[in-house]
């Protein structure tokens, strides 16, 4: 080894002693006569000291250093004199005297100071990662995830789970998202498809008797780049034989605790509770709630049945709901907020936002002339208002609504401030529906992906016309309003896998041809069996100050999908595609 000890390494104990550290430069002090570097590691920092007393040849030397230069120095532990000791250090009550200096190599002035502090662009940081990463901050960032990562395998080997890796060169897995495609050199015209998931991998370990599978596996999804989606991503990707929905609970209940425990020291209680996703949709208006604070969504379509308010008249007419909430104690907002407030509603669809203001123990609002004393009156005790509340209504389609209300409801929480930061609400919504319809393209898809199976009782209304009332036997995790896995008991039989697929409206000879794999598998003896998946990068960004994705990579993409520091993607010459079998379009 290039030194004796790490920079966080020397303590009182090792006074007198002569040590040797490696580093960066992370600080230089000049005071008088005497130069201070502070030097750096992965470990922590140490205040280095040059005295021209003790040796002018090395003392002029130090004046060479810049931030980042990479040095070796050899010296003399000795105690800080009084009153400069820093307590807030590990190494703080000692310094080295340095006898030897080497200059491993130079650094040009970094774009930025290795400081969580300091404020830089994203793009800069993305830029220069090899800088960005430097930080404290990405720093803990990326030991988080690895022991996240050891603490998950450690608690699967007790488990009996076995990891096998998947591969990358494959088929299209429906996920949902578009494929990134890989052509072949070997097959003309041919294409690989980079997985949006290990799904039918995993489901063929259980026909090749695997038992109890995971891996902590790359996924691939071209889809629009939100805060919370990266292209490439990580899943923690499990699927058991022989089971039920229970055991997989517990399994992921048991992987949440340890990791949580041993990880970052925090209690989680078990088992997590369930929530129906009809329950979540009517209570929050989102089958991914953030239920550490309250403002539910209230339906009051029953008190304004009657109402002559012609908007709220037509909707009830035409099947919507009128749902409501109360921020509480918002009465005073100003106009410019509840401009804001509606002009968001606009952007989630909606038609628009009504707000009554509780004052004077009545609702009052620019449309109050069109509601009875009985129906504000009606509404006021529905919502619990008290004096000073406001209250927001939508009156729309449900999914407008629900996604209206939602929204402003996480908005406004976090405006208030009543969301504590230091809690972990955990809980699965169960009872997802199988299918959903699809208005653009007129035909029913699957909720989750087309390898669930749905409920024993409801098999029976795979035949009729309320296809919207199967319930899935799949479950999602949600930790604070977001959902970190999703997982289901899959479909295990040919038969019902066909019927699926032609309620999807996947032809006989389009299903044989992207899943014939799978479904000749089944053939061969194929086990009950579930599992579950779980994104990696939003578990950990729930740890992280900023909540983007992007601290928990160590190398991540823009929302444009390209990453700064390589260039990629970039441009192929026409060898290349020669090659590939692949001509650019005029
Ligand atoms: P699903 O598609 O729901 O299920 O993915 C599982 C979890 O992966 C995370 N996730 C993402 N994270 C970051 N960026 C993305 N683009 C992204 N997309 C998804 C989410 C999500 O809950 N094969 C099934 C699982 C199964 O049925 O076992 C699947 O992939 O946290």
């Amino acid at each position: 080894m290039l030194r004796t000890h790490t920079c966080s390494g020397l303590k009182k104990d090792d006074i007198d002693n002569e040590v040797t550290l490696a580093g960066w430069v992370h600080a230089r002090r000049d005071h008088g006569e005497l130069i201070f570097v502070d030097i750096r590691d992965a470990y922590g920092l140490t205040q280095l000291v040059f005295d021209p007393e003790k040796n002018r040849e090395i003392h002029r030397k130090a004046h060479e250093l810049k931030s980042e230069y990479v040095i070796q120095v050899k010296g003399v532990v000795r105690e800080r004199p009084q009153g400069t000791v820093n307590a807030k250090l590990p190494t703080g009550g000692i310094e080295v005297l340095v006898n030897a200096l080497n200059i491993l190599n130079a650094a040009l002035t970094p774009p930025f100071e290795i400081d969580d502090k300091a404020s830089v662009s994203d793009e800069t940081r993305l830029k220069y990662r090899y800088i960005d990463l430097r930080r404290p901050n990405m720093q803990k960032s990326l030991r988080l995830r690895h022991r996240i990562n050891s603490s998950i395998r450690n608690f699967l080997e007790k488990e009996n789970f076995v990891e096998v890796e998947t591969p990358f060169l494959t088929r299209s897995t429906p996920e949902g998202a578009r494929d990134y495609l890989v052509p072949s050199r070997l097959n003309a015209g041919k294409f690989y498809a980079l997985p949006q998931s290990p799904q039918l991998f995993k489901q063929i370990l259980m026909v090749a008797g695997l038992d109890r599978y995971f891996q902590i596996a790359r996924c691939f999804r071209d889809e629009d780049l939100r805060k919370d989606r990266q292209p490439e991503f990580t899943q923690l990707d499990m699927e058991m034989s022989f089971v039920t929905e229970e055991d997989i609970f517990g399994i992921s209940e048991g992987i949440m605790k340890t990791a949580f425990k041993e990880v970052l020291g925090i209690d989680i209680k078990v088992p997590f509770p369930r929530l129906k996703y009809q329950e979540a949709m009517d209570r929050f208006g989102t089958d991914k709630p953030d239920t550490r604070f309250g403002m539910e969504l209230i339906d009051i379509s029953d008190v304004l049945k009657d109402t002559k308010f012609n908007v709220f008249k037509k909707n009830l007419e035409a099947g919507g709901h009128i749902r409501a909430i109360n921020a509480d104690g918002y009465a005073k907002i100003s106009r410019a907020k509840l401009d804001g407030f509606i002009e968001k509603a606009k952007e989630y669809g909606a038609g628009g936002l009504a707000y009554f203001k509780c004052e004077k123990e009545k609702l009052h609002s620019s449309i109050d002339k069109f509601f009875s004393e009985t129906e504000l009156e009606a509404i006021k005790n529905k919502v619990s208002a008290k004096e000073g509340d406001l209250v927001l209504i939508v009156a729309d389609k449900k999914d407008v609504t629900f996604s209206v209300l939602s929204n402003l409801r996480l908005e406004i929480a976090s405006e208030k401030g009543l969301i504590d930061k230091k809690k972990f609400n955990l809980l699965w919504i169960v009872d997802f529906p199988l299918f959903k319809y699809n208005e653009e393209e007129k035909r029913w898809e699957s909720e989750h992906h087309p390898f669930t199976s749905c409920k024993e009782e409801d098999v029976k209304l795979l035949d009729g016309k309320e296809l919207d009332k199967i319930r899935a036997r799949s479950y999602d995790l949600v930790i604070n309003g977001i959902e970190i896995a999703s997982g289901s008991i899959r479909i295990h039989t040919e038969a019902m896998q066909e019927r699926i697929f032609k309620t999807i409206g996947l032809s006989r000879e389009e299903a044989k041809k992207r899943f014939g794999f799978l479904l000749e598998a089944f053939k061969y003896g194929a086990p009950p069996h579930g599992g579950i998946a779980f994104g990696l990068d939003r578990f950990l960004t729930l740890f992280t100050d900023t909540n983007t994705i992007r601290d928990v990579i160590a190398f991540p993409k823009t929302q444009k999908g390209v990453c700064l520091m390589t260039d990629a993607p970039s441009d192929v010459d026409d060898k290349q595609l020669k090659e590939l079998h692949i001509k650019r379009a005029k």
